[in-house]
């Protein structure tokens, strides 16, 4: 399947550092982007791009749109699509009254299929066209979601959680059958279509030691495969795994006792690090996740995200939505949160770099930039077309609009699933096709 589409095109080469750095990036005005067989064949000026294409290949006309790569969702909780919203006062409050609750419907293959359907219409409605997703407990709930991706055919990173206490026990499992539960997740999807199996140890919480050091024996078996968990996101949780793990010096050392740091590893939150906890961080190469929404609606803090980038040894970072505590599917809605979080801390980041990071700033956190994140040449054709002028007052300001960077942080600033004109996935419009 060859499809030629034409667009103005914006694509990150590295991290930008400010408004003017614009060698951060290629962007064409009159751009053509050539997709064959799910990826991208040829990316250039549109005259040229046509030159180069197939005799007769489809075109598809998106102008004055701006195609863009897909977005990107480092951290989010698939059974918890109805939990968004719940009403409570920190973490483990809603933790224990809402969410505990409600993955335990997630045995349930049938509900786990049908919520599987609901959760992907949601991320292509807005854009997104890779997650890295909580499952449940349940085995039943990795397969519904892996078989949903399989048939979309999309690029999902995702683990069964491995949680063995300190929740009703319809959501434990025990240290050997999360073990052999994940393996077989592992054997039934990793690889499979564009599927990727995390390690998902819940959070230190909520797995015993003999549970971590299963998760640690999985990670030694699959030093390939991702590693996701919670770290350091809300005072009461922090005092309560420090009583589990008395013999850590602190929260992030729980997990590099069972050799769970490293450049694969995923760390949602992480937003009262101390210093050596950041070192630690640092110096394993592993990731922090921001995720705005739910720290502000959870009242969990304020994440450092440039605190961490200046320090002389500075934390990766990623930002993503967390969905349910979090309370937008939308990477726009998720960076416009960033941003404000930011400024509370006297910072802030360019619209430019809130783009890099929904895309290539994500993949390369993911290491996944080869086949993610960016319009290259080789990369998968996974795409979004942005319409910033889609909703009556965002067309209403496009009107004074005047450059780029002013129309990344209108989208930024008021767009929602409205500025996504379509998704592609693999090459194939899916937005379209939601009905
Ligand atoms: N810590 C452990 N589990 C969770 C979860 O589901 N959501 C959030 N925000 N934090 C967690
Ligand atoms: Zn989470």
């Amino acid at each position: 399947m060859t499809r030629l589409l034409r667009g103005r095109l914006l694509s990150f080469l590295r991290q930008p550092e400010d408004l003017g750095d614009d060698g951060s990036y290629t962007y064409h005005e009159d751009g053509g982007l050539l997709i064959e067989d799910g990826k991208i064949a040829d990316i250039g000026d549109y005259a040229m791009v046509r030159m180069r294409a197939p005799e007769g290949v489809e075109t598809v006309d998106h102008r004055p749109h701006l195609i863009m790569p897909g977005f990107i969702d480092p951290h989010i909780h698939f059974p918890q699509m109805q939990v968004v919203g719940s009403y409570a006062g920190n973490l483990l409050e809603w933790l224990n009254t809402y969410t505990f609750v409600e993955e335990q419907r997630f045995g349930d293959a049938g509900h786990a299929a049908r919520i599987a359907g609901k959760f992907f219409d949601e991320l292509v409605r807005y854009g997104t066209t890779t997650a890295v997703a909580y499952c449940s407990v349940h085995k039943a709930s990795a397969d519904a979601f892996f078989a949903e991706s399989l048939r979309r055919k999309m690029r999902m990173v995702a683990g069964k959680v491995m949680m063995d206490r300190n929740a009703p026990t319809a959501l434990c499992d025990t240290p050997q059958s999360g073990y052999d539960d994940t393996k077989q997740v592992i054997a039934d999807w990793h690889g499979k279509g564009r599927n990727h199996v995390a390690i998902t140890p819940r959070f230190a919480i909520t797995s015993t030691p003999a549970q971590m050091e299963m998760a640690q024996a999985l990670a030694g078996e699959f030093p390939d495969l991702h590693v996701q968990t919670h770290l350091s996101e809300n005072l009461d949780e922090i005092r309560f795994a420090a009583e589990l793990y008395p013999e850590a010096i602190d929260y992030t050392d729980i997990y590099a006792r069972y050799g769970l740091l490293g450049p694969r590893s995923l760390f949602g939150h992480c937003i009262h690090l101390s210093d050596r906890e950041a070192d630690a961080m640092s110096e394993s190469g592993s990731v922090a996740v921001f995720c705005p929404t739910s720290n502000l609606f959870l009242g969990s803090g304020l994440f450092g995200l440039k605190r961490l980038g200046r320090r002389p040894r500075p934390v990766r970072a990623a930002i993503a939505t967390d969905i349910g505590g979090g309370t937008s599917y939308s990477m726009l809605r998720t960076l416009d949160e960033g941003y404000k979080v930011l400024q509370l801390q006297g910072d802030r980041m360019t619209p430019f770099e809130s783009f890099y990071r929904m895309t290539r700033g994500n993949a390369e956190a993911l290491s996944l930039e080869d086949s993610i994140g960016t319009l290259d040449v080789g990369s998968d054709a996974d795409l979004v077309v942005l319409d910033a002028g889609a909703i009556p007052a965002t067309a209403l300001k496009m009107e004074v609009v005047s450059s780029l960077a002013e129309e990344l942080f209108l989208m930024q600033t008021m767009g929602d699933d409205r500025t996504i004109a379509e998704t592609y996935v693999a090459g194939e419009p899916a937005k379209g096709r939601l009905g």
